[in-house]
C-alpha cells in the first residue's frame, strides 16, 4: 500500500544470525515504497554479504566510517542527515552497549550517535541468545538507551539458533515493518482506551453446529490496528475469525454474544472509546442441545426455538460511563439497501454519537468498502477503499470527536 512511500531509512545491521531476516525486511521495506540505506558492521558482514544487501536496497553498502567514495569522506554525517529513521535489524547486545556508551570507533556506532537525535529517530530491534537478553547488563543497557531517546521493539520468543528456547530472537521482518508504519502514525488517540468489537459470533445448536453469519472481521481487525498506531491502548473482543492479531493490541477471543457482552461488560469501565463493528447474531438457539442432534427419520427438519441476543452496543450506549461523557460510542449499521435512511435511524434507537454505515453484502469478507458517518451533524461519505485506508480515516475522524488525553498522559 505504500505506506512508506516517501521515508528514507538508514538500516543498520549488526553481528548476529538475525542477519538473515534483515534482508526480507529491507525487501519489505522498499515494497512499502521507503527508500533504504544499509549500513553494516564489520560483524554482521560475518553473516550476510554486503552485496546481497546492495542486490536487494538497490544502493552501495556502507561498512567503514573511512569510506572514500563519500566527497568530504564524512559517511556518518551524510547518512544520518537525510534520514527519516535510523533501524538496527538486528541489533545485538555489544551493539547496545555500545550505543549506551556513545562510542564512535565504526561507522554504525559513529552514526548513531551523530545523527541530529531531534529529527532523526533511531529504533532497534534486539536480536540474542535469551540468556543474553535476560542478563541485567543487557537489560541496564536497553533501559539506558531508551531513556537516552531510542526505541526499543520488542523481541520474539521462540526456538534460538544456538538450538535454546526463549526471549531474544529478533521480531519477524513483517512484525518489524508493522512496527515503522505504526511508528510514523500520527498520534492521535494517545492517552485512549479502545475497545472494539469484531468478527461474527457463533451461536451454538449442539457441539458441532451452530448459527453465524459471514462478518470476515477485517473492519474492526483493521480499526484496532489503526488505534493502535495512533497510540491508543487497544483491546479487541474478537468473534471466531481466522485473523493475525494486530501488533500491540490486546485481544480476547469469544464465541457466543453472551459471552461478547461479558469480555466487553469486563473492559468496557476502563475504555475512553468503544466501537462495535461485531456483526452479533441477533437470536440464539434458546436451548443449544449437549448431544448432537440427530435426524428421526420423520423427514422433518428439528424444531428449534430462538431468544433474541443482547444488544451489546445499545447496553453499553446506555450504561452511566457513556451518557455522563467518558465513553465515546460508535456504532456499525450493516444495512443491503436506503443506506442513510437506516443509519440515521439507527443511529437514534441505539442512542450513539456516531454511526457507521455500510453496505453488508458488499462489505463482507471484502478487503475493501465505502462507509457513511452519521453523525447529529449530518452525514459524510468515505469513498470506496482498502479496510486499511477506512480504518484510519475512521479514526482520524473519532480522534477529532472525543477530548485530548495527552496532557493527562504526562501528568
Ligand atoms: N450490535 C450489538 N449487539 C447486537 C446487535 C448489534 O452490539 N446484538 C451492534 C453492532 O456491532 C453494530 C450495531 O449494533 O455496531 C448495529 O448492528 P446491526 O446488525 O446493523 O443492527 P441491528 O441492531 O442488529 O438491527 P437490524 O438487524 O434490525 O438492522
Amino acid at each position: 500500500m505504500n505506506e512508506l512511500a516517501g521515508k528514507h531509512i538508514v538500516l543498520g545491521l549488526s553481528g548476529g544470525v538475525a542477519c538473515y531476516k534483515a534482508a526480507d525486511l529491507c525487501r519489505q521495506l522498499i515494497k512499502e515504497g521507503a527508500t533504504v540505506q544499509v549500513v553494516m558492521t564489520e560483524a554482521a558482514e560475518q553473516f550476510i554479504t554486503p552485496v546481497t544487501m546492495q542486490a536487494l536496497s538497490g544502493r552501495p553498502v556502507y561498512g567503514s566510517q573511512w569510506d572514500a567514495r563519500e566527497p568530504n569522506n564524512m559517511p556518518h554525517i551524510n547518512l544520518s542527515r537525510v534520514a527519516d529513521a535510523v533501524l538496527i535489524a538486528p541489533c545485538s547486545a555489544d551493539f547496545i552497549a555500545r550505543l549506551v556508551q556513545g562510542r564512535a570507533d565504526e561507522l554504525l556506532s559513529l552514526l548513531c550517535l551523530a545523527r541530529p537525535a531531534q529529527q532523526v529517530p533511531l529504533l532497534l530491534a534486539p536480536a540474542m541468545n535469551r540468556e543474553m537478553w535476560a542478563h541485567p547488563a543487557t537489560q541496564r543497557n536497553l533501559a539506558q538507551v531508551a531513556q537516552d531517546g531510542a526505541v526499543v521493539l520488542g523481541v520474539g520468543n521462540g526456538d534460538q539458533a544456538c538450538g535454546e528456547t526463549g526471549d531474544g530472537r529478533m521480531l519477524e521482518p513483517l512484525e518489524l515493518l508493522d512496527e515503522l508504519i505504526a511508528f510514523f502514525a500520527p498520534k492521535r488517540l494517545v492517552g485512549h482506551k479502545v475497545l472494539v468489537t469484531a468478527g461474527p459470533t457463533f451461536e451454538a445448536m449442539d457441539p458441532v453446529r451452530g448459527i453465524t453469519n459471514l462478518s470476515s472481521g477485517k473492519m474492526g481487525f483493521a480499526i484496532a490496528r489503526a488505534a493502535r498506531e495512533a497510540g491508543a491502548d487497544v483491546t479487541l473482543v474478537a468473534g471466531p475469525v481466522h485473523l493475525p492479531t494486530p501488533r500491540g493490541v490486546r485481544r480476547v477471543n469469544v464465541q457466543s454474544a453472551q459471552e461478547m457482552l461479558s469480555a466487553v461488560e469486563r473492559h468496557v469501565q476502563a475504555a475512553t472509546v468503544f466501537i462495535a463493528t461485531a456483526a452479533v447474531a441477533d437470536w440464539r438457539p434458546s436451548s443449544a442441545s449437549a448431544q448432537k442432534i440427530k435426524k428421526d427419520g420423520s423427514g422433518n427438519a428439528p424444531a428449534l426455538a430462538f431468544t433474541e441476543n443482547p444488544d451489546i452496543l445499545a447496553i453499553v450506549a446506555k450504561s452511566a460511563h457513556a451518557l455522563e461523557g467518558d465513553l465515546f460510542c460508535v456504532g456499525f449499521a450493516a444495512e443491503s439497501h436506503d443506506l442513510l435512511a437506516h443509519a440515521t435511524a439507527k443511529r437514534t434507537r441505539k442512542g450513539v454519537p456516531l454511526l457507521v454505515g455500510n453496505i453488508g453484502p458488499a462489505a463482507f469478507g471484502q478487503d475493501d468498502n465505502a462507509l457513511l458517518l452519521v453523525d447529529a451533524d449530518g452525514h459524510r461519505e468515505l469513498p470506496r477503499a482498502s479496510k486499511r485506508v477506512l480504518a484510519q480515516q475512521l479514526v482520524e475522524e473519532i480522534a477529532l470527536r472525543v477530548p485530548s488525553r495527552r496532557a493527562r498522559v504526562s501528568d
